[in-house]
């Protein structure tokens, strides 16, 4: 079954998935022999080879390329809000395919480009400029072979504008194209046989193999596709060539149901489960010391603490029991805590959601950008969890603005996510490049945020309110305890930092990935390996934050409340930590604006990881510390 092995851990979990289930747009096409395919054009982008040089993506028909222009105008295709958000720009072209249709060294158009574009042109072959074509939905792709398993895949990251190999300094312009269409003869499940005329086909891969051919001969008005000569642009002087193609379309036994699985290689199954199984262990281990400490030391500490209080000396307190009186002392700055407590939780409400979509099998690749897509619907919808967290965490902190809180768990986190997105949609435009997000879209974005989310927040901050604090198990007493010297380690940020390793560890592995799949522009789809992952995140974040927190609490330090946020979102330094050795080691961008598009994405993925990991890390250490000294019988 086609989803079984696109999901490894989806038949691993059972999960009722049918192949046969297709999504509305999903649906196979039919054609019939001679019919026309359209060939849609996708932006440029850089292609992730041995090093990314670039993070700007350009639309087809800039200027600056010359490329071949349809003869009725240039077409937008509907796209979907997450495909727009993640740099598609669709469009049509020129290109004439027909089924069954094969040809040799057809003209495109002839091409005349100047000594700027030239310069322009060659910069980009420079920097592993792919080209994306889409036909029939399918991205095309080159036939590789993966080194270790010696499986064949489709690589869909494209393919390259030029050549900049053959000889180093001398990039060559591709301007030949031979592309494949893999075909399927539908079954007709007729006894009577079908006239070839009526018998239909579908689309089951694309692959096209870029050349170089200077195809130009003086004399004759027809290209030559085999000249052996590459074409090289002049940066000297105007170049005029021809852009040509040829077709050929090849049988093949694949299926349409199974098409995508050539294309959805796993790179590496084995570091994914040996990372898996890597992390479960130290969570085992943790979820085991946490276990040891809540449960059996403090019941047997709870016991002999309550048999001290019953008798007459008290002296004998130690460690974390005698902070009771302090440990519900309220902390500075409510009104962050809970603001970000309760956004934190909303982003983890989202993501749970979106990958159990993923996991089920939802978001087809075939459905380009459904995962943004989904993403940005759920962050939309599950407003409300924001707001009622977050009222009711101001409230138990003890807050009394509650006005103040509302507006700002409603517009804080958006509007720094909104300006730094700004401002990098700035330096695109600047740079004119196309992964600027078009007017329409933030527009779009705005109503949706305005109309639905901040509504729901709203909504939910009043029902958190309704429903009002979590009552303290333990009087807080009036005077502040003086707080002893503590160990180096337990101070917050240092905490912080050492808190952070082993949730950041259990992720990044398969971080690892992600990053790769995002930047080298293949869909990423171990949504199984990430969604166990995030688990894994969460449980270890969890217990770390616990441990911790319970260790400052044995060294009698007893302002926990900001502590635990910082020692859950630990991971984020080190994510950001993690970010800039791969910006030294795998990335070498060329243009100032990728480096400040790079910086600024990875600062709002920390940010997230932040938010996300706080909220963990205070959530549970609020309820392991009310279960904690809810067992303390204080006279
Ligand atoms: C088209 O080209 C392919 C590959 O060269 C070949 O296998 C196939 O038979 C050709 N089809 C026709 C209709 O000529």
């Amino acid at each position: 079954m086609l989803v079984s092995r696109l999901f490894p851990l989806a038949t691993l979990l059972a999960l009722p998935i049918s192949s046969a289930f297709y999504l509305p747009g999903t649906a196979p096409r039919d054609y019939l022999e001679g019919e026309k395919i359209d060939v849609f054009v996708n932006t440029l982008t850089p292609m992730l080879n041995s090093k990314l040089h670039s993070l700007i993506s350009y639309d087809y028909y800039d200027d600056r390329f010359g490329f071949c222009r349809p003869f009725n105008g240039i077409e937008k295709q509907p796209e979907s809000l997450g495909s727009i958000l993640f740099g598609d720009r669709i469009l049509n072209s020129p290109y004439e395919l027909n089924m069954l249709k094969n040809e040799t060294c057809k003209l495109l158009c002839q091409s005349s480009i100047t000594k700027e574009q030239s310069i322009f042109i060659n910069e980009r072959i420079k920097e592993d400029y792919g080209l994306n074509f889409l036909i029939d939905g399918l991205p095309s792709s080159e036939m590789k072979r993966d080194s270790k398993t010696q499986e064949i895949f489709l690589d869909a990251q494209g393919f390259n504008l030029g050549d900049d190999e053959s000889i180093p300094d001398k990039p060559a312009l591709n301007n030949h194209y031979d592309i494949y269409i893999q075909y399927h003869e539908k079954d007709t499940y007729s006894y009577i046989s079908t006239p070839k005329s009526k018998k239909q086909y579908r689309v089951v891969g694309v692959l096209v193999y870029p050349r170089t051919v200077n195809s130009m001969i003086s004399g004759s008005n027809s290209p030559d596709c085999f000249s052996t000569q590459p074409l090289y642009l002049s940066e000297a002087t105007n170049n005029e060539f021809y852009y040509t193609y040829s077709i050929s379309y090849i049988k093949s036994d694949i299926t349409w149901g199974l098409r995508w699985d050539a294309y959805l290689h796993v790179f590496d199954p084995k570091i994914h489960w040996f990372s898996l199984i890597n992390s479960l262990v130290i969570v085992g281990f943790l979820t085991f010391m946490v276990m040891m400490i809540l449960y059996r030391t403090i019941s047997k500490d709870i016991y002999r603490y309550n048999q001290i209080d019953l008798s007459e000396d008290v002296q004998e307190d130690y460690g974390w029991k005698l902070i009771h009186g302090e440990i519900f002392r309220l902390p500075q700055r409510p009104m962050l805590l809970s603001v970000m407590v309760g956004n934190g939780l909303h982003l983890i409400i989202m993501l749970i959601v979106t990958l159990l979509f993923a996991l089920f099998g939802f978001l087809s690749p075939s459905n380009r950008g459904s995962l943004a897509t989904v993403l940005l619907i759920c962050w939309t919808l599950f407003g409300c969890v924001s707001g009622y967290t977050s009222s009711r965490t101001y409230s138990t902190l003890g807050g009394d603005q509650w006005k103040s809180n509302l507006i700002l768990t409603t517009v804080l986190f958006p509007i720094v996510v909104f300006s730094v997105i700004g401002l990098l949609n700035l330096f695109l435009i600047f740079a004119s490049a196309s992964g600027a997000v078009p007017f329409g879209t933030i527009l779009a974005i705005l109503l949706l945020w305005f109309l639905i989310s901040a509504p729901l927040s709203i909504a939910g901050y009043f029902y958190g309110l309704k429903h009002g604090s979590f009552e303290n198990p333990l009087k807080t007493s009036s005077i502040p305890r003086q707080i002893p010297p503590k160990p180096w380690y337990l101070n917050q940020w240092i905490s912080a930092i050492l808190g952070g390793i082993l949730p950041f560890g259990a992720a990044f592995v398969e971080l690892y990935f992600v990053l790769s799949s995002l930047f080298g522009n293949r869909a990423y789809y171990a949504f199984g390996f990430l969604f166990l992952t995030f688990l894994i995140v969460v449980i270890t974040t969890a217990t770390t934050t616990i441990l911790f927190i319970y260790f400052t609490l044995c060294a009698e330090e007893y302002r926990w409340h900001w502590r635990s946020f910082l020692i859950g979102g630990g991971s984020a330094f080190w994510l950001f930590t993690y970010g800039i050795w791969y910006w030294v080691s795998r990335l070498s961008l060329d243009s100032f604006t990728s480096v400040v598009l790079y910086f600024g994405y990875l600062f709002l993925f920390s940010l997230l990881d932040f938010l996300i990991g706080g909220s963990i890390g205070y959530i549970a250490t609020y309820f392991a510390i009310r279960r904690l000294y809810s067992s303390i019988r204080v006279d």
